[in-house]
């Protein structure tokens, strides 16, 4: 029987990060974990309960309340976000979560929180996380890191057409901005800080196709599956 092991993957918003993790995870019949989702349904928590999240106490308080759950949809064949039984998978991708998800995932306690349920779903191995900080802080040990980049103007552009096509309204400069604000926070908060692992490999993605970017991941996961 092949090893399973456990794939990370990390980088700066927008390069792909997702879109290769639900083709390895797929690939492989692995489980694919969105790290992302849960920082998200937990801003979308702070959001809608008027949770004053500058204040210790009562973010402690809240994170009591939430229960996240991924829930296997047989339909896309993903698993989906489930924030206290509440599907969220697609609301947490509205831009008003983007704009303050990165101000909730820099705050210590939250990380915490989300942290150790992602530890405990990798216990069993044959995993794909995708985040900033599975690498370095969640899978220390995991036996393939991949440490994703591309230019901003591409990840801009590409992040523009998905919004697009969901609202019309949205702009450029409003993506661009959104983009640059959480790169800035994602990489200079004090906890857990976006970085690459020192063991990462990197794999920057502008002038690649995702069949190509594919592949090489492949390349890698073949790599490391026969070293084990
Ligand atoms: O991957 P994403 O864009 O859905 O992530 C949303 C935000 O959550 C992102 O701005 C940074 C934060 N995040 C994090 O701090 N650590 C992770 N492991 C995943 C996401």
């Amino acid at each position: 029987m092949v090893k399973k092991i456990i794939i990370t993957i990390d980088g700066w918003s927008s390069c792909g990060k997702s879109t290769l993790a639900k083709q390895l995870a797929k690939e492989l019949g692995y489980l694919y974990v969105d790290s992302g989702a849960m920082y998200r349904a937990i801003t979308l928590f702070f959001l809608r309960n008027h949770i004053d999240w500058t204040d210790k106490k009562e973010v402690k308080k809240a994170l009591k309340d939430i229960n996240l759950a991924f829930i296997f949809n047989p339909k896309t064949q993903l698993s989906e976000i489930y924030l206290n039984d509440e599907n969220v998978e697609y609301v947490i991708r509205d831009l008003v979560i983007a704009e303050k998800v990165s101000d909730v995932a820099a705050i210590k306690g939250v990380r915490e929180f989300a942290v150790a349920q992602q530890k405990k779903m990798g216990a069993k191995k044959g995993i794909v996380m995708d985040g900033r900080d599975i690498g370095t802080v969640v899978f220390p040990k995991a036996e393939l890191k991949i440490f994703m980049t591309a230019d901003s103007a591409v990840r801009v552009q590409r992040r523009f057409k998905e919004f697009f096509e969901k609202n019309p309204n949205v702009t450029i400069e409003e993506v661009k901005n959104n983009l640059e604000m959480r790169d800035y926070i994602d990489s200079n908060r004090k906890v857990s800080p976006l970085r690459k692992a020192e063991d990462a490999l990197l794999l920057d993605n502008t002038q690649l196709t995702q069949t190509q970017q594919f592949q090489k991941a492949m390349e890698w996961v073949n790599q490391k599956i026969t070293k084990i």
